[in-house]
Parts: C-alpha cells; structure tokens; sequence
C-alpha cells in the first residue's frame, strides 16, 4: 500500500512541478509571499475548516474513503496473528487439520486487501478531484464577480498562482492528509492493540519507543520545513523569471539585456541547487535514524521475548508476530506525524486561496434593488426600464487610493442621445470619468444618475446590457474573430455579425485572412495587430446595439487612412445614441456634439469644436499643435 501512495505522490508532485511553471511571480508578489511565509509558524484548525468548507467534499465520498482505509489497516495488520497461528498451532503440533479453513480465511482476507486496495485508490482520486473542481469552480465564479477595484489590487499571475499551484497543493495535502491519518492513525491503534493482547510486557517496551521517534520526526521535520519554504520561494523566484524571461523576450533583446537577465537567472538556479541539496541530505538521514531507533526497539523486544520464549512464557509464533509489528509500527508514526508537518506548510496557501474566495465584492445589487428588479429582466417586482441615456454626474468625487482624489466635486449631465468627446492630457482623468459612469467604479462622494435614476438603485445587468464599452486596451479572447464579436450579443446570426464587421471597417483586414471570419484570433488577440484588435471589438460593441457607447480611444492604434474611412460610418453609428469618446487625435472628434477638456480630474473647457477653437484656450492651442504636426507630415 506504501508504494502507491508514494507513485501517486511522486505523480502528483510531478504535476505540481509543470503546473508551477504557469506561476508568475514579480517582485511584489515575492514580499507578499514571505510576508505570509510568516503565518505558517502554527496550524490553525480554523483555517482548515474553512478550506473543507468551500472546496465541500462529497460526505459520501469521504466516508468510503475512511472505511475502506479503516479495513484495509485492520486487514493488512492481521497477517502476523494469522502467522503466529500457523506457527503455533500447525507447526508446533506438526498438524494440517484445519489448514483448509485456515487457507480460505487467509485467501479471503487477501482478496478483500485487493479488491479494498483498488477502491480506495479510485475514492481517492475522487476525493481529490472533487475538492479541486469545487474549490477551482467557486474560484472562477468568484473571480468574475470582481470588481475593477480587486484586479488592480492583485496581478494576474499571483492570482493564477493561487488558484492553480496553490489549490491543486492543498487538495493534496487534505486528500493525503485523511489518507496517511486513516490508514496511519488505524494501523498504530490495532498493532499496539495487538501487542498488548500477545503480551503487554513486551508492548510497554514499543510504548517507550514511540515519544522517541515522534521527537525525532518533529525535530527533523522542523528542520526540513525550513529548507522546504526556501526551496519554494526560489522555486516561484525561478518561475517568476522564466516568466519575465519569455514574456519579455523581446524587450530584453531591444535592451541587450540578456546576459544581466542570465546572470540573475543563474544565481537564483545556483541557490535552489544548494537549499534543494541541504534538502536532500536531511531526508537521507531521516529515514535511517527513524530506522535505527525502531530496529533497537524491536531488537530489544526479540531479545527479551527471547528470553520469555525459553522460559516457556511465549510461544514462538507470539514472539514472531510481536516483533512483526514491532517493525511494522514505525511507518505509520512517521506518516502521521508527516501529515502535520504537510499541513502546517500549506497552511500559509490555504489562508491565501480561503481569502481570495471570500474577497468580498465591492460592486453588488442591493437586496432593494434585487427585490425591486431581480437579477434578470421580469424576475423583480418592475421590468427592467428603457433607457434614454442621458447621464448625469452629481458632485462627484473620487479616489483610487485615499487622500490621492482624482476627481473632485464633478457636475457633469450628458443628454440623451449626444456625443461628448472628452481630451486631455494622459493621466487628466478621462477614462476614470467613463468608467465611474459604467459603475466599473464607485464614486467616493456625490451620485452617477441614468436617466435620473441613481446608478445604484439600478441592477448592474441592466447598466451593461445597455452599455458598448471599447476598453483603451482592447482585449480579445481565444475563439474565431466571429466568436469575439458574437460575445457581443451571443444570438447574433453571422448576417449580423458581418455587417457588424462592415459597419466599422473591419471587414477587409478580416476577409484578407486565412480563414476569413473563422480565424483563430489567438490568445487575447495577439495574433492580430492592435488596430486591428481594436477594430473587432469596436464591431463587438455594436452588434449589441448599445444605448450608451464608450470609445475610449478606440481609433487610436488605426492609421490616419482608414481613421478616416471609419469616420463616417462612426458618425452614423453614433446617431440616437449616448456617446462618450476618449480621443488624443483631435481630427476624429471634430464633429462631437459637445467637447469636454480635462485636466487634473476637472473639466476646463467645454463646447463645440467651433466654440472652444473661437475660445482660444486649451483646447486651440492643443488643436493647433495637431494640426501643425499633422500639416508637417
Ligand atoms: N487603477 C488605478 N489605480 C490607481 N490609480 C489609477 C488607476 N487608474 C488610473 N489611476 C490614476 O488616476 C489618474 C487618472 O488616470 P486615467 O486613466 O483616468 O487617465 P486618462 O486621462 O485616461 O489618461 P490616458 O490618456 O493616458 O489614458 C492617473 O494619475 C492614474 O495614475
Ligand atoms: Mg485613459
């Protein structure tokens, strides 16, 4: 039974090794890591509990899991009795009657291990899979709940560290854990039951042995655990610069960077050599210290039960099972004590993923407006309104991080159906301007109305179903570029999304290839150039027919050429709709209904192109400056 477990052990760790090559670990996250290093000093019960609790085991699962391990500790620890009966009883009597009883007995008994051995090998599997499907399933929802706020607090690869090396680590940990207890825990109880019924003089002895070896396994382990968290923290450092070494493969060759890039790398690689060695060394001396104290143990045992024997007060077969199991009691010891020492290292991980998933939500639906709307059109008390679009900021402040405010007591309303062009310099303000307007963020102070309606007295499903948002980073996602611009509104035909595709100029790049609308954009896009990207999910705002539309500079990785051609078609699109664009090339915002200009968070001019070019302030002197690098090309 030993031996498959450690197989399925070394596999899993296997698995865990390729898995933490996905772990991308910067210099930030590093301090995070140590910092939590820290907690790990004492097992918290709790935490477990709580870990038990979101990854939600099937009970069932876990009681066959325990009774078959339970069996099978009982079972496998049989065989010396059997022995010492045979001896006993066969040998020393020199008789065969009963052996055919006897030969079935044991034979049954060894199908049962058998059959019980491949059952729990399958509950277990189970087990762990279950945990980490549960536990990677609330994840993910999780995750997509949350906030703009949330992802600017943490990077994308400690996050998938702590949903991918960190959860498939702990279900290891618990599924081995209720394993090595089980089958651990069982085995130490019935082999010193046992060895109290042969003969308690004798069990006393293993009695004593026992706080030895457990003293010894602390003190190892404690030691190991050491070496072990260095080892980790080299290991997601290496990871970490495997990641920035491939990520940013090419920058670094633009920077002739790669001997520094080596040399870091090199020193890293050079220190996990040294701790995974200290590492290596210690276990080697573990196992036959453990070994030694357990064979004195059992040594001391044969030779007084020797003497027991000769004085007639053991039979031969009692003094071979005692010293079977005297042998055999070690390994289980170790395990269990194992078990802790696992635990209590995964422990920092544990706190890490319990925290991720229960990361509250900045952003909800009240219960009010839950009751008033539901979750979904026609499930609360009143439908969902039409919306106008007319949007209207009230004494709006707010901040990223405190006392830094962005914006300050901003009074802003945008009519229904206009086109509002906001500029200004990079970092005045605007995409936080649109973005408090979409509900991505909260304001600190003051209210954001839709049609008069407080935003948060709206269901957010409401505000996004009506909203047509082109992010400044366009981001695609790893289907067709039909796919991308279907995610838009997912019942559109492929008439609709062609012409979708069409309206804004993006049929051509797209026809050009190889597949037409059927070609794989690649992960997050990246197999089509920015422009282009920003081309497709211009098109994926349309097709759902949005009442408000948000282009935050979403012309501006697209040549001045085609900017033009889609000019046009942008102004057509526009019409009856409520439109906020970001826009650093003036040209494209000529014919805006109104221009705001911003500036530290506040807006300083306001007008009609012609007004503010009339005004000669900021907004004329940032035109001129265009015009004359434009004129100059
Ligand atoms: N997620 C964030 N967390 C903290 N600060 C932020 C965040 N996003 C923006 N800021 C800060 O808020 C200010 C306004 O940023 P914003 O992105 O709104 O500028 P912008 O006008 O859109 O600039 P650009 O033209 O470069 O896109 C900047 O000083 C920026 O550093
Ligand atoms: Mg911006």
């Amino acid at each position: 039974m030993d031996y498959t477990k450690e197989f399925i052990k070394f596999n899993i760790i296997g698995l865990m090794r390729q898995d933490n090559m996905g772990n991308n670990m910067n210099a930030e996250n590093k301090t995070v890591a140590r910092k939590k290093d820290k907690s790990e000093e004492k097992i918290n019960f709790k935490t477990w509990v709580n870990f038990i609790k979101l990854a939600a085991p099937d009970k069932k699962i876990v009681w066959s899991l325990v009774i078959s391990l339970t069996i099978l500790a009982v079972l496998e620890n049989i065989s010396p009795l059997m022995i010492r009966y045979a001896i006993d009883y066969f040998i020393q009597n020199n008789t065969t009657d009963g052996i055919i009883l006897y030969s079935i007995i044991y034979f049954i008994i060894i199908i049962v291990i058998a059959f019980n051995t491949r059952h729990w090998l399958v509950t277990s599997g189970i087990f762990e899979t279950d945990l980490s499907y549960n536990i990677r399933k609330k994840g993910f929802e999780h995750l997509q709940n949350l906030s703009f706020s949330f992802y600017d607090k943490w990077p994308v690869g400690w996050l998938l560290s702590r949903m991918i090396n960190d959860v498939t680590r702990l279900c290891e940990v618990v599924s081995f854990g209720l394993i090595d207890l089980t089958w651990g825990g069982f085995t130490i109880v019935f082999t010193l039951i046992a060895m109290f019924f042969l003969n308690y003089k004798l069990a006393l002895i293993a009695l004593v042995g026992i706080p030895i070896i457990i003293a010894i396994t602390i003190f190892f382990q404690k030691k190991m655990l050491q070496t072990q968290r260095e080892i980790r923290r080299l290991n997601s450092e290496i990871t970490g610069e495997f990641t920035e070494g491939i990520t940013g493969a090419k920058t670094t060759k633009t920077l002739l960077r790669e001997k520094e890039n080596e040399l870091e790398f090199f020193d890293t690689t050079r220190r996990m050599k040294q701790s995974s060695l200290k590492a290596a060394k210690m276990s080697s001396f573990f196992l036959p210290v453990v070994s030694f104290i357990g064979i004195i143990v059992a040594a001391l045992i044969l030779t007084i039960g020797g003497e027991y024997y000769q004085q007639n007060i053991l039979e031969i077969g009692t003094l071979y099972a005692l010293f079977t199991y005297a042998l055999r009691i070690w390994d289980p010891i170790r395990q269990v004590a194992g078990v802790f020492r696992e635990i209590q290292a995964a422990q920092a991980a544990a706190e890490r993923v319990i925290t991720l998933i229960n990361e509250p939500v900045e952003i909800t639906d009240s219960e009010s407006v839950i009751k008033e709307y539901g979750l979904v059109d026609g499930e609360g008390e009143k439908p969902w309104p039409n919306l106008k679009g007319e949007i209207k900021f009230d004494n709006v402040s707010f901040y990223y991080k405190e006392n830094e405010p962005i914006i300050e007591n901003l009074n802003l309303t945008i009519k229904a159906g206009e086109t509002v062009a906001i500029v200004g310099e990079t970092g005045a303000g605007k995409t936080t301007l649109v973005n408090l307007a979409c509900r991505f963020y909260e304001p600190q102070e003051g209210q954001i109305l839709l049609d008069g309606i407080n935003i948060q007295d709206l269901p957010q499903a409401f505000v996004y179903e009506n909203l047509g948002y082109v992010l400044q980073t366009p981001h695609l996602f790893s289907g067709t570029i039909a796919d991308n611009i279907r995610f838009g509104r997912l019942d559109a035909t492929r008439e609709e999304i062609e012409a979708a595709a069409k309206l804004v100029h993006a049929d051509k790049f797209i026809e050009k290839m190889e597949n037409g609308y059927d070609t794989f954009a690649g992960e997050g896009g990246n197999r089509l150039s920015t422009g282009e990207k920003q081309l497709v999910s211009f098109a994926r705002a349309i097709i759902a027919d949005p009442v408000i539309l948000v282009l935050d500079e979403a012309t501006s990785s697209i040549d001045t050429e085609t900017e033009k051609q889609i000019q046009q078609a942008i102004e057509q699109v526009l019409d009856n709709r409520t439109a906020l664009i970001i826009a650093h090339r003036l040209s494209t915002i000529k014919n805006a209904d109104r221009i705001l200009v911003m500036d530290d968070g506040k807006i300083i001019e306001e007008g009609s192109h012609q007004e503010l070019i009339e005004q000669k302030g900021h907004y004329f002197n940032l035109y001129v400056g265009q015009f004359i690098i434009d004129e100059n090309i």
